[in-house]
């Protein structure tokens, strides 16, 4: 009888289907089932599982952060730094389009009574004008005070594109004396660690609190670390109960995330080189814009003219790719393909043709 692949050992996606919608689709290899399977747990509400215990120590150490703390979600994380850093009636700085915004389903009002205030620009960063306006209001009482500035690093809905270190040096000094902290939604600090040639330290050191991710192109099934100074970790402690996401057993996730550590890091810049070769061809379509990617999303956009756009056919777009084997995401003009690792050569390859076979009209 044949024996299944080790590689598919996990399966969600039709094996044949280029799965290109996000780099959270990941499945977890052989050997990070097999870590899985093995881990030496413990009661992480004891805090005693040893695996977990060294999860969070080579997080910590590799942030540059006194502690990091497991949570189920970035989602959570982000929350929690929020939480832990300010007061209701406080303002939240962060860019319109950053995951706190526009992802977490106003989770910043609902748990720690702020309001959040959006910059809004194409780069991620803010203006220092806007930051200063922003301190100016709230030092003469005419503004709620500013609590915490958030950044993403990559940034998702910028391009994926990774923050200008010297500029975000320069935000930190400004915010550093009017005593406002910093918090980086560093989802994707991995990639934005490969993208600048900085380390992932270097990237956090401005920042009170920083959120990283195991699901996304580290290929972990489960779990974001909120890294932090040691004296939050009581607070963050008894936020993550009352939110729900102490867990027990903790340690079979977090065994699947040291394998990820070991074996996976590495391979995030073939992701990138996948994402520059696709970026590369798109840019050849007329009427197509392509952010240049700096990571591994894709983002391109169909500018007036393109034959979708005139023809009406673009909000079928995503669907008629999707019958042909390649799923993307996108909302009929802007669209986002994210190169990961269950992606290999072959298939970013068959991806460029089916997209070419829809976007160009010879
Ligand atoms: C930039 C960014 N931050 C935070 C998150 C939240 O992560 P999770 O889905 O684990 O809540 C995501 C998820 O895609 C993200 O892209």
């Amino acid at each position: 009888m044949s024996q299944p692949s080790k590689r598919a050992r996990c399966q969600s996606a039709p094996r044949d289907v280029v799965d290109l919608r996000s780099d959270t689709v990941t499945r977890p290899c052989f050997a990070m089932g097999e870590a899985m399977a093995n881990a030496v747990v413990g009661d992480d509400g004891f805090g005693d599982d040893p695996t977990l215990a060294e999860l969070e120590r080579r997080i910590a150490e590799m942030v540059g952060k006194d502690t990091a703390m497991f949570v189920p979600s970035g989602t959570m994380s982000n929350q929690m730094a929020i939480r832990l850093q300010t007061q209701p009636g406080d303002l939240v700085l962060c860019h319109l389009k950053s995951h706190i915004m526009c992802h977490e389903y106003g989770g910043a009002a609902a748990n720690s009574g702020v309001t959040l205030s959006g910059f809004d620009c194409e780069d991620p960063m803010p203006e220092m004008a806007t930051v200063e306006k922003a301190l100016a209001l709230a030092d003469n009482g005419r503004d709620s005070p500013l609590g915490l500035v958030c950044l993403e690093n990559t940034h998702n809905d910028c391009g994926g594109v990774a923050l200008d270190q010297q500029r975000v040096l320069q935000l930190a000094d400004l915010l550093q004396a009017h005593n406002v902290p910093m918090h980086l939604d560093g989802a994707r600090l991995f990639n934005a660690a490969v993208a600048t040639g900085l380390s992932p330290a270097e990237l956090a050191e401005p920042f009170a609190t920083v959120n990283i991710c195991l699901s996304k192109g580290l290929g972990a099934p489960v779990g974001s670390l909120l890294c932090m100074p040691q004296h939050f970790r009581q607070r963050a402690r008894r936020i993550r109960r009352y939110l729900g996401g102490m867990m027990r057993q903790t340690g079979v996730l977090a065994a699947a995330a040291l394998h990820a550590l070991d074996a996976h890091l590495p391979d995030l810049v073939e992701d990138h080189r996948r994402a520059h070769w696709l970026a590369e061809r798109l840019q050849t379509c007329p009427h197509v814009t392509v952010i240049p990617p700096q990571s591994n999303l894709v983002w391109f956009r169909l500018e007036p003219g393109h034959w979708l756009l005139e023809s009406q056919k673009a909000d079928q777009f995503v669907a008629n790719l999707q019958e042909q084997g390649v799923w993307i995401t996108g909302d009929g003009q802007l669209f986002r393909a994210v190169t990961h690792r269950d992606i290999s050569d072959e298939q970013i390859d068959t991806a460029w043709h089916q997209l070419r076979a829809h976007l160009v009209r010879d």
